[in-house]
C-alpha cells in the first residue's frame, strides 16, 4: 500500500479494503435512506462505543432530520480479534427510550452475538421503534441472526481496522479502512 500517511505506520496496516471516498458516498446514501424512511418524525440515534463513533458522527450529519443522540458501551475484544460470546455493559444510556423510534449504530455486524444481547436489552425498555444500522458486516463469520436495518456494506472475513475500527484500541484514525496483518498469526 502506499501514497498514504500511515502507508508506513507499522507492519500490521494492510491493503486499503474501503477507502474514504467510498466510505462517504455510502454514509450519505444511508442518511438519506433513514432520512425518507423517518420523514415526520425524530428518531433517537444510539452509537455503540467506541467502534462506531467515527460512523456515528458522519452518519448523523447526513440525515436531514430534527434526531436525538445517546451512547452505549458493550464490552468488547480487548486484546483479540476473536469475540469472546460475552458481553457486558460498560456505559448505560443517559436516557430512557421508552416510546422513541430508536435506531442503534454499529460499526460491524461480525458474529452477531453483542447486538443480538443488547437488542433483547433495548426491547424491553419498551421502545416505539427499535432498527440497526451497521457500517460493514460479515455475514460469513455470523453465529447468531440479527437483523441489521441498514448495511453499509458486506465484507468478507478479514480483521479490518481504520474509521472508527482498532485493534488494540489502535487504527481509529486511519481514513481508510484496512485490512489487518497479523503475520504468521495473520487474522
Ligand atoms: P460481534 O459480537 O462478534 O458481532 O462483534 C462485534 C464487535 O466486534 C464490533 O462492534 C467490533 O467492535 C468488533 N469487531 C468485529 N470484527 C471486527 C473487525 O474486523 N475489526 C475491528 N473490530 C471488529
Ligand atoms: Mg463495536
Amino acid at each position: 500500500m502506499t501514497g498514504n500517511w500511515y502507508s508506513h505506520l507499522d507492519e500490521h496496516v494492510g491493503d486499503v479494503l474501503l477507502d474514504a471516498q467510498t466510505i462517504r458516498k455510502r454514509v450519505l446514501e444511508l442518511g438519506a435512506e433513514i432520512s425518507r424512511d423517518y420523514e415526520g418524525k425524530s428518531p433517537h440515534l444510539i452509537a455503540i462505543l467506541k467502534g462506531a463513533c467515527i460512523f456515528f458522527s458522519d452518519l448523523i450529519r447526513s440525515i436531514d432530520l430534527g434526531l436525538s443522540t445517546d451512547f452505549i458501551a458493550v464490552g468488547s475484544y480487548g486484546a483479540s480479534t476473536e469475540s469472546s460470546g460475552e458481553v457486558r455493559f460498560l456505559k448505560d444510556l443517559d436516557e430512557s427510550i421508552d416510546g422513541k423510534d430508536v435506531i442503534v449504530v454499529e460499526d460491524i455486524l461480525d458474529t452477531g452475538l453483542t447486538l443480538h444481547y443488547l437488542l433483547k436489552n433495548l426491547e424491553s425498555r419498551s421502545p416505539l421503534s427499535l432498527k440497526v444500522v451497521a457500517l460493514l458486516s460479515k455475514p460469513a463469520r455470523r453465529k447468531i441472526e440479527v437483523t441489521a436495518h441498514y448495511v453499509g456494506f458486506e465484507i468478507p472475513d478479514r480483521f479490518v481496522i481504520g474509521y472508527g475500527l482498532d485493534y488494540n484500541q489502535r487504527y481509529r484514525n486511519l481514513p481508510d479502512i484496512c485490512v489487518l496483518t497479523l503475520g504468521a498469526q495473520s487474522a
